[in-house]
């Protein structure tokens, strides 16, 4: 992990509230694996509000121009300032941060389960997957058609997508929670990751282990430090003999779905 100062090369409207930020660094770009993520400074230098960094998932990476990027919805103060950052402004930010998972899939197959901005992560997995010429599907499902563009970036990337939208203007009308059972045999051929909101990892923990089906759950818990010394991001998790409480930012963010214990 590095403190860099880097240059944002484009942040641009991706949906409403919706931002996609390019940076150069090489750093990054050399040492990034799928899963994790950068903490942003979101003041100037001269400010200190708010104090603590943002954390974001390493959206995807171009590693010929040393270049990778960051998607974000516009929350708070901190991602407020990120939206008003111009190309060629710097951004200060540790990383990358959190353990790298290995996407290279044990059945040859990847699927990625994702909910909302939670697709951030998975976007990286299936560009490291499609470029190891893994088979990529990704299910999905979203509010609105606020992210569409994404599906722009799935055709490039040639990955098997279906999307699911609550208000029926992207894809098919409903959760992407209520389909993921519709091909069971699909389930158990893939190697799956998943990312989103937390009602959806419930479902789809539920779902999953009544079939015996194993998945990774990349989580996104409130972060204070992002580096492992204010346990402020700490997950209860089963292990065999017992509970453990492991840290997202560090043992994290990728854990075995079904052990995940979701107060
Ligand atoms: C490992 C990790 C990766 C992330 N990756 C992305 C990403 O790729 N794209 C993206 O848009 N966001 C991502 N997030 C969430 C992002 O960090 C927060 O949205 C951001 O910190 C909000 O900062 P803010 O100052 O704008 O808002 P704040 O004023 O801090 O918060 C605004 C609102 O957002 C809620 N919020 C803040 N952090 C989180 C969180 N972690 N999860 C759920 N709700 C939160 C607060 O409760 C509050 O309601 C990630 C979080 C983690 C922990
Ligand atoms: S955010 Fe501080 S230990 Fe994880």
């Amino acid at each position: 992990m590095k403190i860099l100062n880097s240059e944002i090369l484009s942040n641009e409207r991706y949906g409403p509230d919706i931002y996609k930020m390019e940076i150069f660094a090489p750093h990054i770009v050399k040492n990034v694996g799928a899963g994790q993520f950068v903490n942003i400074r979101c003041c100037s230098p001269d400010k200190r509000d708010p104090l603590l960094r943002r954390p974001f998932s390493v959206f995807d990476v171009e590693k010929k121009f040393n270049v990778f990027s960051i998607l974000y919805r516009v929350r708070g103060k901190g991602t407020r300032y990120m939206s008003e950052l111009k190309k060629g402004d710097t951004v200060n930010m540790a990383g990358p941060l959190g353990k790298p998972v290995e996407p290279v899939s044990l059945k040859g197959n990847l699927l990625l389960i994702g909910g909302g901005m939670g697709i951030a992560p998975l976007n990286l997995i299936s560009r490291i997957a499609a470029d190891e010429g893994k088979k990529v599907s990704v299910l999905a499902g979203f509010k609105d058609s606020s992210l569409l563009m994404w599906e722009r970036d799935l055709m490039r990337m040639g990955v098997k997508y279906r999307m699911f939208s609550e208000d029926g203007s992207w894809g098919q009308q409903g959760l992407v929670c209520d389909h993921i059972l519709d091909e069971p045999k699909v389930l158990r051929d893939h190697d799956i990751f998943c990312c989103g909101p937390v009602e959806m990892l419930k479902v789809l923990q539920r779902e999953l282990e009544r079939e015996d089906i194993r998945a990774t759950a990349i989580l996104e818990e409130k972060m204070g430090c992002g580096i492992g010394v204010c346990n402020g991001c700490v997950v209860k998790v089963k292990k065999k003999d017992g509970i453990d409480y492991l840290r997202v930012c560090r043992e994290g963010p990728a854990f075995e779905l079904s052990e995940v214990i979701f107060d």
